[in-house]
């Protein structure tokens, strides 16, 4: 039989979500915690059970929950929620599209959700709570911290270090054996050929600090 899964946010990340772990198959979702207005309504086949203040009675009827909210820049909704599940005791699985590939070399912690057509190479390390999302590619050796977001079709070469929080927009690339500071923003399509060490928003090829 398969395991219940709820789900933490109705949006279009969610909706993406959905599609991975219908496909992946383990988990039958029993519903989603969104916003008080919302429930009752649906999410493609799936109702909104309870708003997020109702996190805590959830928790002691069900056991094992996903964050399916979105990360553009801050991911510090998704950190407050992770610590919240984590206090409360339930169980927050990794999900791997099956049509991700994920070497068995790799290490994918906690809450992480690896989607469709995604390659996360030998001895790469991605932290609790990360998004890689749709076609990213985590080369050799990468290490990615919690609570990060690797947008769409984003390439992270061999033994680059992305400090926990960062959000890599969609399409960027990052040279090898490149540091980013935690909670850095990466605009879509940069190029990141030098190390970040200052948290900031940064933009274009190469790319250079707009915040
Ligand atoms: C970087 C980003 C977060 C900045 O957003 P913002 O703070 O609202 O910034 P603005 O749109 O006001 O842009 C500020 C300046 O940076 C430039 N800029 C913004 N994003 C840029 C990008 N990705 N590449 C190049 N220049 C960019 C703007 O043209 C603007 O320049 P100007 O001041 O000369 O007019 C946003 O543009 C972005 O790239 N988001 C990522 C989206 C994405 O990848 N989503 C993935 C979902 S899976």
């Amino acid at each position: 039989m398969k395991k219940e899964l709820i789900l933490i946010g109705g949006g279009g990340h969610c909706r993406s979500c959905i599609d991975v772990i219908e496909k992946e198959n383990t988990y039958r979702i029993a519903g989603i915690v969104d916003k008080r207005g919302k429930v009752g309504t649906r999410v493609l086949a799936y109702e909104i059970l309870a708003s997020d203040e109702e996190l805590d009675t959830l928790a002691g009827e069900h056991k094992t929950f996903f964050i399916t909210i979105g990360q553009i820049k801050s991911g510090s909704k998704r950190k407050e929620l992770f610590e919240k599940l984590k206090a409360l005791g339930v169980e927050i699985p990794v999900i791997i599209s099956p049509l991700a590939d994920v070497s068995k070399h790799a290490r994918i912690q906690e809450g992480t959700i690896v989607m469709h057509g995604a390659h996360v190479n030998a001895g790469a390390e991605i932290g609790k709570n990360c998004i890689i999302n749709t076609c990213a590619i985590i080369e050799h050796d990468c290490k990615v911290g919690d609570h990060c977001h690797i947008s769409t079709g984003s390439i992270l070469n061999g033994e680059c270090l992305v400090g926990e929080g960062a959000f890599i927009g969609s399409n960027c690339v990052l040279s090898n054996n490149i540091v980013i500071a935690g909670n850095s923003v990466i605009g879509a399509g940069s190029v990141v050929i030098r190390r970040i060490d200052e948290a900031g928003t940064y933009v274009g090829n190469p790319v250079r600090r707009i915040l």
